[in-house]
């Protein structure tokens, strides 16, 4: 199966992309392990010529991902960074780009400490405004880079209303999908010309490897990056991609569970009487509520809000000792897996972000992160209850 988008989504999570193995039958598709690939006559092939520009396990992935946020084509890289760093490959010197103000740390410091050294200009805005977006117009912007929810404050942005704003300025919109997954949110259908994933996350789902991947819709964007992906050739191995396809199979019972298990998780925090706030956007007070309700959405239109909570502590002294003192929650970086993950953002993830920087978006050093994993809800509470004791 191709892509056949007209089946179910889980039915396209376990299939498209994939069929039979025609020498044995194999139902698993091969990890083709090569660097190179025989010809019958010079330039005659079966399709590949070169690992590099393309592995048939690598393919069977590329199409599995397009099936799944309903574009034409993917394609798939070493890292998330890798992948993010290849959607910059459409630009040149002089191009402007309006970023979120609180993307992923390592997207702000390849941008501000890499790019600019190109000649490339940012403006970090807060894209939850949309007014913000057009105020940072300049005649060289050529794209907006959206993360949404963000990361680690969870604010959101509109991805339609952005969307029609860079159609009528003639801009690309590219969108870091990678706290959703196409699970619950698929950007390419509200508006977006490219979607950008860490597959390291949601999509891999078992912090087993480290990938990236673009989806596009158009014909025109999919030629540019099968170039510029053969070009600059930051490409996943075929075990990295078989392992991403075999975890897919399982993507949405993994996220129907980080969901629910961070529903449960935020509404505990939100009545403990150490917790400050909580910032998880299936929480009614959280100021982007109404747009998570409208924006994502599973692939039969319930709202999902993801696994991904923030909240802090009425002391900083309280936040150290905890994360000491958990047994389940593993401290540690990355987010997305069926192990759940609790982090500090100022002093982990998001440490190369200055903390003038991190002031001015409201990242504070009391601030605690969970990647809500697969466990049972009721040893997730207990753990943090004893820890927060
Ligand atoms: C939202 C987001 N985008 C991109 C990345 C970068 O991905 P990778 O670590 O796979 O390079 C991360 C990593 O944490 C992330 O959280």
């Amino acid at each position: 199966m191709k892509d056949n988008k007209q089946s179910d989504f889980a039915t396209r999570a376990v299939h498209a992309g994939q069929s039979p193995e025609p020498l044995s039958g194999a139902i698993t598709t091969p990890i083709y392990q090569t660097s190179t690939y025989v010809q019958q006559a010079p330039g005659v092939h079966k399709g590949y010529e070169y690992a590099r520009t393309g592995n048939p396990t690598r393919q069977a992935l590329e199409d599995n991902l397009a099936a799944l946020e309903n574009g034409s084509a993917a394609f798939a890289f070493g890292s998330g960074m890798a992948a993010t760093s290849t959607v910059m490959g459409l630009l040149a010197q002089g191009d402007h780009v309006i970023v979120t103000q609180n993307v992923y740390g390592g997207t702000f410091r390849y941008f501000q400490q890499v790019m600019t050294n190109y000649g490339l200009s940012f403006s970090f805005v807060d894209t939850s405004e949309t007014d913000n977006i057009a105020a940072a117009l300049r005649p060289e912007t050529r794209m907006v880079f959206l993360e949404t929810p963000t990361n680690p404050l969870l604010q959101l942005t509109d991805l339609r209303h952005t969307a029609d704003l860079c159609r009528s300025h003639d801009l690309l919109l590219a969108v870091d999908n990678t706290f959703m997954s196409p699970y619950f949110q698929r950007p390419l259908d509200l508006g977006a010309d490219i979607v950008v994933h860490s597959s390291s996350k949601y999509i891999n789902g078992h912090a087993d490897i480290i990938g990236g991947i673009i989806i596009v819709k158009s014909d025109k964007l999919a030629e540019r990056f099968a170039f510029l992906q053969n070009a600059v050739g930051a490409v996943p191995s075929p075990f990295d991609c078989w392992l991403t396809l075999r975890s897919i199979k399982t993507l949405p019972l993994r996220m129907q569970q980080q969901n629910s298990n961070a529903i449960a998780l935020s509404d505990y925090l939100l009545n403990h009487p150490k917790v400050n706030k909580v910032i998880y956007p299936g929480l009614a007070s959280h100021p982007h509520h109404e747009l998570a309700c409208k924006q994502q959405l599973d692939p039969y239109g319930k709202p999902g809000f993801g696994g991904m909570i923030s909240f802090e502590l009425k002391s900083e002294k309280t936040g150290s000792k905890m994360l000491e003192q958990l047994q389940l929650f593993s401290l540690a970086e990355s987010l997305g897996g069926v192990e759940s993950l609790i982090s500090q953002p100022a002093s982990m993830t998001h440490a190369s972000v200055p903390k003038e920087e991190r002031e001015r978006i409201g990242l504070s050093d009391n601030l605690i992160r969970i990647s809500a994993g697969i466990e049972h809800i009721d040893d997730l509470i207990a753990d943090l209850a004893q820890a927060l004791k």
